[in-house]
């Protein structure tokens, strides 16, 4: 059966436009929770195929959402790598060991060793796999390797990045082999959750708009564009979705070989249509707050459908959904997209 949401980011018309929701498997559904508390902490979940299986499903089964993302994190990542893991409460994700010189990447794990360490991802696909209904897409996801360097060379989420663009400005070629060796991995790593049963690869470079639109390129879009294509060459029929936050002043310089660019909600859609329309399809941008007005959801769903047509449009949040949103509302968003859209 042709999936319409693989059909969509491949730009074919589809019986209406098809949503999923950035962030859609997470805190907001009492149901998380609940399986979240049983898990013990957030890793365990992302450790054990069967829960994070059932959790990346319930989006699909409790908001009608058109396609479901893998549960897992992009921090599983450099984790494999070598890297120790841990989410402190309240304060987000922490590595205790950062990268900061060269003899730091050096022991870091590379390439196929890495990759291979990430079996309960490859797991948890494969299950998926057997229960998501035939009509319905399983994105696998990445963060691109600039998102990814960030937490590795900072130790932890960052307001000011100023660690890593220290290395920016002043050490470009340690950060760019930095940025290589998690290029490698990445790789592999999506390549590997291709062959365990993905239909759809997205690649999120979260903290974009840290670099200067001058820069951006050598240090983050040419890393993302060399993952999809390589991914694009051995795998045409897997469509792959760009999502890189907050850079609208990059725009015109986007290239590579790649499906939907995933527009993020600063960027004025009609902007990016201008910008982007004919050689990708465009995914976005519903500013994630309005989900706690269902008119301004409404409001903001019937303007995008008037600016793309129903035409080269994937529905979606423009940055990831808030726990604090009622279910109800998310709901509303998805009854929305599908209503203006002719479903
Ligand atoms: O539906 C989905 O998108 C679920 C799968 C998913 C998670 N993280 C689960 C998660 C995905 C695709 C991610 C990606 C991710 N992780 C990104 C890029 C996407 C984005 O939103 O920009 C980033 C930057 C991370 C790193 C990360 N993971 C942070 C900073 C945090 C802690 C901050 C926070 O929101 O609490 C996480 C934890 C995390 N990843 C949670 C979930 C559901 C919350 C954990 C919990 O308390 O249950």
């Amino acid at each position: 059966m042709s999936k319409i949401f693989v059909d969509a980011c491949f730009g074919k018309e589809t019986p209406y436009t098809p949503v999923w929701m950035m962030r859609q498997a997470g805190r907001y559904l009492p149901e998380y929770m609940e399986v979240r508390a049983k898990a013990g902490n957030f890793l365990n979940l992302c450790h054990d195929p069967k829960k994070a299986c059932e959790v990346t499903l319930q989006p699909v089964d409790i908001v009608g959402v058109d396609a479901a993302i893998l549960f897992s994190d992009i921090l599983v990542i450099p984790d494999e790598m070598g890297m120790e893991l841990s989410f402190v409460k309240g304060e987000g994700p922490k590595f205790s060991d950062p990268i900061r010189n060269e003899a730091d990447l050096e022991r870091l794990i590379g390439g196929e060793e890495a990759a291979s360490k990430l079996t309960y991802v490859y797991d948890t696909i494969k299950l998926i796999k057997e229960q998501l209904a035939e009509d319905k897409a399983l994105i696998g996801f990445t963060g691109a390797p600039w998102t990814l360097a960030t937490y590795m060379i900072e130790g932890e989420g960052t307001k000011t990045y100023n660690i890593c663009k220290k290395m920016m400005y002043s050490n470009p070629e340690l950060l760019h082999k930095i940025l290589a060796k998690v290029t490698e991995v990445v790789k592999l790593y999506m390549e590997k959750q291709i062959q365990s049963g993905i239909d759809v690869v997205q690649i999120f470079d979260s903290w974009a708009a840290a670099i200067e639109p001058s820069k951006y390129d050598e240090f983050s879009w040419k890393y993302m564009v060399e993952i999809a294509e390589y991914l694009k060459e051995k795998y045409p029929h897997i469509p792959v979705i760009m999502f890189p936050k907050g850079i609208p002043a990059f725009l015109d310089k986007v290239y590579g070989n790649f499906d939907v660019f995933g527009v993020d909600w600063s960027t004025p859609m009609a902007y990016a249509k201008e910008k982007l329309g004919d050689r990708y399809v465009l995914q976005g941008n519903m500013e994630p707050c309005r989900l706690y007005s269902k008119e301004s959801t409404t409001e903001c769903v019937e303007a995008l459908q008037k600016i793309m047509g129903g035409k080269r449009h994937i529905f979606n949040l423009g940055h990831g959904i808030l726990p604090d949103v009622p279910v109800e509302n998310a709901k509303h968003f998805i009854n929305e997209c599908h209503r203006v859209s002719g479903k």
